[in-house]
């Protein structure tokens, strides 16, 4: 009798803290059959492999490979988090030489090895690197996109159910832009159950003013160097922001993401990769939602386009 093949076959490149906090959210989850794990540190990502292993007894059988890239064809999916990352007060555009240059080795072996999966990058600046590898790569469109703001979006909707006393989940709220000191907060459309938060109480019984919510974006968008100062890196809550995009991409789930694609003409950008609200299903990065912003968000936005296509240009 012919063995079945593994489906949901997942690649990650860079099992470094956040690939490897991806990987043990992965194998947890039972939405991969399969995961290829590769580093430039060959034993790094042998170590993993093996740790990662020695778990599936508690949680359920599913294959955990380190190797070369080869071993990506076939994949559905490939996640790359190699880089460097952030050293205390470093921004994230900081690390655009040193992370362009290893985009620019990884994602065409990605691409010879496995020509048809999607590519998911959450190297940082993800947005710049993001356009980098979807021109190295020449996918369809939203074949390759970036894990974008899904992280500042979860830190800003946990900051906000956290201020109301709701659950996170029940707080629609997006961080949109650049995943990067531009970003900005999507305040005329932000509500708990259809209620804009300017009509909501917060959870001491007190009203909402301004201040108050311009402090909670300004927690989530500093809330990378407030870690990083504490414990150098970040890497629990992408890891599992990352399990919500592949989940949702080998699922064909559909779910609304705040996920980062090259635009086409959204709001007047074009060529930069920024986040938005976006549709993500098997084709990857499906489809962008035009939401509406009010005149000052629109700005911001383009602002924020702005900053990152100057930056591109820096590494072209
Ligand atoms: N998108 C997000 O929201 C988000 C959140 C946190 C961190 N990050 C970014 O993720 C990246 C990884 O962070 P980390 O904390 O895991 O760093 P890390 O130093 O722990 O791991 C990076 C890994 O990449 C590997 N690597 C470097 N160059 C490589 C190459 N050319 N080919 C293959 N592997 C290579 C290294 O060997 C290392 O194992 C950084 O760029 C960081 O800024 C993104």
């Amino acid at each position: 009798m012919a063995r079945l093949q593994p489906r949901d076959r997942v690649g990650l490149v860079g099992t470094g803290m956040v690939g490897a906090s991806f990987a043990y959210s992965l194998m947890q989850s039972g939405v991969a059959n399969e995961l290829i794990l590769i580093d430039a540190d060959a034993a790094r990502a042998e170590g993993e492999a093996m740790d990662l292993n020695h778990g599936l007894p508690f949680v359920g059988p599913m294959r955990i490979r380190a190797g070369g890239y080869e071993l990506l064809a076939g994949c559905d999916l490939v996640v790359i988090t190699a880089g460097a990352n952030q050293r205390p007060g470093q921004t994230r555009l900081e690390l655009l030489q040193t992370n362009a240059g290893v985009i620019r080795d990884i994602v065409p072996k990605v691409v010879a090895a496995n020509p048809r999966g999607v590519i998911l990058v959450a190297s940082n600046p993800v947005d710049i690197l993001t356009r980098i590898a979807a021109d190295l790569a020449r996918l369809p469109p939203g074949q390759v996109f970036g894990s974008g703001t899904i992280l500042d979006t979860a830190r800003f909707r946990y900051l906000l159910g956290e201020h109301f006393g709701v659950n996170p989940q029940s707080v629609h709220a997006y961080i949109v832009g650049e995943h990067g000191d531009s970003e900005l907060p999507v305040w005329s459309m932000a509500n708990i159950a259809g209620v804009r938060l300017a009509d909501v109480s917060a959870a001491d019984g007190s009203g909402v003013d301004r201040a108050t919510l311009d402090q909670i974006f300004e927690r989530t968008r500093m809330a990378a160097y407030e870690i990083i100062q504490r414990k150098r890196s970040t890497y629990y809550a992408i890891g599992l922001g990352l399990l919500t995009i592949v989940e949702a991409v080998l699922r064909d789930q559909h779910t609304v993401l705040t996920v980062s694609t090259p635009m086409r003409g959204t709001f007047g950008v074009d060529g930069i990769a920024l986040s938005l609200p976006t549709i993500v299903g098997l084709g990857g990065a499906e489809n962008v939602l035009e939401i509406p912003m009010s005149a000052d968000e629109l700005a911001a936005f383009r602002r924020s386009g702005e900053i990152l296509e100057a930056q591109l240009d820096s590494v072209r």
